[in-house]
């Protein structure tokens, strides 16, 4: 799998997307839309970014029943995304149904990789409200093993946990690493963060950065600065 950096766009209309997106003249960058943009503009505008010659990571983090969740991956793969996901929770035959439907007739397919816990669900969190009570790393690394059990390509995870992720299911399973910060750069809300140089050598396959390059002066510079540091 190629190391690349994916830039989260995390905007709320078409119009502030592309804005956003025609400063990029060379390079497209691969991007992350997320539920805000998808929510607002549907799926026409994974049809105009890729038309663009963008690859996509459409980020809906998908859990229901087996069935809706086959059926709703079937319609993502025809649109032609590059990676999307799913959250581990829904449990492994969630997860192996995902991959029947997102499977097109040639047998390719979108890369699949799923949610294990939440960032923002922390220990604590996790006894009172889910009545978990194994330590969050130990629960990271079970859903990355039935996710890949179940035919995933990967997870996404802290930066901080990625190694320990290829340590448990191997080199090739794809770690996705948000929280994703310049070291002279504003942390926002990312408590828990690296420098995109951090983050290759610790082994993430994809950073995503998102504010760090939308809310810069210079978004391509940034982009570049990212690409620098984590691919080259
Ligand atoms: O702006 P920033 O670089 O913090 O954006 C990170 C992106 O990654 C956002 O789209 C955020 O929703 C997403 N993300 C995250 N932490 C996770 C999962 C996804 O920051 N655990």
């Amino acid at each position: 799998m190629g190391k690349d950096v994916i830039i989260a766009c995390d905007f709320d209309s078409a119009e502030k997307t592309f804005q956003f997106l025609d400063k990029f003249t060379g390079k497209k960058p691969f991007v992350k839309i997320g539920m805000e943009l998808y929510y607002a503009e549907g799926p026409a505008i994974v049809r105009e970014i890729k038309a663009r010659g963008h690859k996509i990571f459409l980020d809906l983090k998908l859990h229901d029943i087996p069935n809706t969740v086959k059926k709703s991956m079937a319609v993502l793969s025809r649109l032609d995304v590059d990676m999307t996901n799913l959250h581990a929770a829904g449990t492994g035959r969630m997860m192996e149904a995902a991959i029947e439907g997102l499977t097109r007739e040639d047998g390719s397919r979108p890369i699949l990789i799923a949610v294990t816990q939440l960032t923002s669900t922390d220990e604590e969190t996790m006894k009172n409200d889910l009545l978990i009570e194994k330590p969050i790393a130990d629960v990271v690394m079970h859903y990355a093993t039935v996710a890949k059990n179940s035919g995933l390509d990967g997870v996404v995870c802290s930066p901080l946990e990625a190694g320990k992720v290829h340590e448990v299911c191997g080199k090739n399973f794809v770690t996705v690493t948000p929280g994703v910060r310049f070291a002279d750069g504003d942390k926002g809300d990312q408590k828990r963060v690296m420098t995109p140089a951090e983050a290759k050598k610790i082994g993430s396959d994809y950073i995503v950065v998102g504010r760090p390059i939308t809310a810069a002066e210079d978004p391509v510079k940034a982009y570049e600065r990212c690409v620098a540091e984590f691919c080259d």
